[in-house]
C-alpha cells in the first residue's frame, strides 16, 4: 500500500478518539529523527510525548531488549521474581531522590502507576480522599480521568468518575489573577502563595485531613503548560502533609528521568515525596511504569492485591536497565543542562523580539514552554509552520502554549537546526499577523 493509502486506511479504521498531530505514517526512527512512510525525514522535538528521551531506537537500549527477547519475554510477576526486574531496581536505587524510596512496584502505563499510587495511599493511610492540582494531567483511565484537570475533554461525557478527588490551584504565576492585578508585586520570583492558602482552606472546608490520604502533584506541571512552581512552594506543601498525616505523591511520569536536568524534577525543590510515580522515559519507549515508596508503606498491601498480567515486563525492564546505564555512560544530564540553556536563551530572545506575540518562556532543562498572548492560536500556527519545515513539535494546555521535549541526548547541531526552524516559524507567523512584528525578521537564532 502507498504511504497515502496507508494513512487513508488509518483514518477509516483507527478510532477517531485518538487525536493525532500528523495524518502521516511513521516508518522508522533513529536518534532525533523519524522517517515517514513517504520518505520524509522529520526532526522530532516530541520524543513520542516525552518517552523516547534518549532518541529513537537508542542502540544500547535496542540491543538489551533484543537480547532479552531471546532469553525470557514474559516472566509474570505473580509467578516468581525475574532477573531484569530486580536488576532494574538495583540500577534505580542510587538515583532515587530520597533514600527512603526503596520499595518498587512496576506497571505498564503512567495511568496505571498513578492508580497504583492512589491504591497505596488509600490503603496505607486508611483514608479515602485525594487532592490534585488544577491543570494537572494524570491519565485517561477511569481513576485518572477523575484526577486529570488540564482540559475538560478528558472527562467530558464519561461520568460518573472516581469519587473522592478534590482540586486546588497549582502556582501558575503567569496566569495567576492575584499576580496579574498586583502591579508587578507578585510574580514567579515573588509568589503570592495563594495556592497554598487555597489548599489550607480546602482542608478546612471540603476534605478534612482525617479523610485525606494524599496530595498528587506533578513537580513541573506537564500537560497543564510546563509550569515550574516558585521557590518555597514545595516546602509549604511538605509541611502541610507532615502536619496532617497526608502523603505527598510526586507524579514524575513526564518530568522524571532527566527531563528537567536532574534525574527527577522534585530534586530541584528539595523535598521528599512519600510516593514517586514514574513511566515514559524509564524504558525509552518500551511499556513500563512504576511507583516507589517506603517499605513500611508498600508492605501494608496484602500479597495478591497488587500485580497484573503484563506488570514489569522482562523486555521492558531490560530496556530500563540499559537506559539507566546510558544516563551514566553518556552524561545525559550534562547535555540536558547545556542544550536546555541554548534553547531557553533562544526562546527568551524571541520573547524580547516579539513582545506582542510571546507572553512567557519557562521550564527547566529540556522541559520548556513558550506561551503566546491568548486569542490568536499562535502556538498552533507556529506548530504548523514547523511541520512544513519537517519538524515535529507539540502544543499543550488550555493556554496558547508550545512545549518543547527534544531528545535529552540531542546534539548541538540538531538543537541549532531545531532552534533555527522554530525561530523562522515564529517570524513567519508574526509577519502574517502584524507588520510591526516583522522588524527583527532575519535575525539568526542564538
Ligand atoms: C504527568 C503524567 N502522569 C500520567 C500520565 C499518564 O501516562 P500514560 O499515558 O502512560 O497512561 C501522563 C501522560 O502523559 C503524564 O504526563
Amino acid at each position: 500500500m502507498s504511504a497515502s493509502k496507508l494513512a487513508e486506511f488509518g483514518t477509516r479504521h483507527v478510532a477517531k478518539g485518538i487525536g493525532r498531530l500528523a495524518t502521516e505514517v511513521i516508518e522508522s526512527g533513529s536518534g532525533s529523527y523519524v522517517t515517514m512512510a513517504s520518505g520524509r525525514k522529520m526532526l522530532d522535538f516530541t520524543c513520542g510525548i516525552g518517552v523516547a528521551n534518549l532518541g529513537h531506537c537508542h542502540p544500547a537500549v535496542t540491543k538489551a531488549a533484543q537480547k532479552q527477547v531471546g532469553t525470557m519475554v514474559h516472566a509474570q510477576v505473580n509467578i516468581a521474581f525475574q532477573k531484569p526486574y530486580l536488576e532494574l531496581i538495583q540500577s534505580l536505587l542510587p538515583v532515587m531522590p530520597h533514600k527512603s524510596l526503596d520499595t518498587f512496584f512496576f506497571w505498564n502505563s503512567g495511568s496505571e502507576a498513578v492508580e497504583a499510587a492512589v491504591k497505596l495511599a488509600r490503603h496505607a493511610t486508611k483514608k479515602p480522599n485525594i487532592i490534585v492540582m488544577q491543570g494537572s494531567y494524570h491519565g485517561r483511565t477511569f481513576g485518572t480521568m477523575a484526577m486529570t484537570r488540564s482540559k475538560t475533554i478528558y472527562g467530558e461525557n464519561y461520568s460518573p468518575l472516581m469519587p473522592g478527588v478534590f482540586s486546588v490551584p497549582f502556582p501558575y504565576c503567569a496566569q495567576c489573577s492575584i499576580a496579574k492585578h498586583s502591579n508587578g508585586k507578585f510574580n514567579y520570583d515573588n509568589c503570592c502563595m495563594d495556592p497554598v492558602d487555597q489548599l489550607e482552606l480546602l482542608l478546612k472546608r471540603e476534605t478534612a485531613p482525617s479523610d485525606t490520604a494524599a496530595i498528587f502533584i506533578e513537580p513541573l506541571l506537564g500537560e497543564g503548560g510546563y509550569v515550574p512552581p516558585p521557590a518555597g512552594y514545595f516546602q509549604r506543601i511538605r509541611e502541610i502533609c507532615d502536619k496532617n498525616n497526608i502523603l505527598l505523591v510526586a507524579d514524575e511520569v513526564q518530568s522524571g528521568f532527566g527531563r528537567t536536568g536532574k534525574m527527577f524534577a522534585i530534586e530541584h525543590f528539595g523535598v521528599r515525596p512519600d510516593i514517586l510515580v514514574m513511566a515514559k522515559g524509564i524504558a525509552n519507549g518500551f511499556p513500563l511504569s512504576g511507583i516507589v515508596s517506603r517499605k513500611e508503606l508498600m508492605d501494608t498491601q496484602k500479597p495478591g492485591s497488587m500485580g497484573g498480567t503484563y506488570a514489569g515486563n522482562a523486555v521492558s525492564c531490560a530496556a530500563g536497565i540499559a537506559v539507566a546505564q546510558a544516563f551514566k555512560d553518556e552524561k545525559i544530564l550534562d547535555n540536558v543542562n547545556t542544550r536546555g540553556k541554548e534553547m531557553k536563551d533562544m526562546l527568551q530572545k524571541a520573547k524580547s523580539d516579539f513582545p506582542k506575540m510571546i507572553y512567557d518562556v519557562r521550564g527547566l532543562g529540556l522541559m520548556l514552554a513558550c506561551e503566546f498572548v491568548g486569542g490568536k492560536s499562535f502556538a498552533s500556527k507556529v506548530q504548523a509552520k514547523c511541520m512544513e519545515k519537517d519538524m515535529l513539535i507539540l502544543t499543550t494546555s488550555i493556554y496558547d502554549t508550545l512545549r518543547f521535549i527534544p531528545p535529552l541526548n540531542i546534539t548541538k547541531e540538531d538543537m541549532a537546526k531545531g532552534l533555527g526552524i522554530i525561530r523562522e516559524a515564529i517570524e513567519e507567523v508574526a509577519a502574517g499577523e502584524d507588520p510591526q512584528e516583522t522588524k527583527t525578521k532575519g535575525q539568526a537564532p542564538e
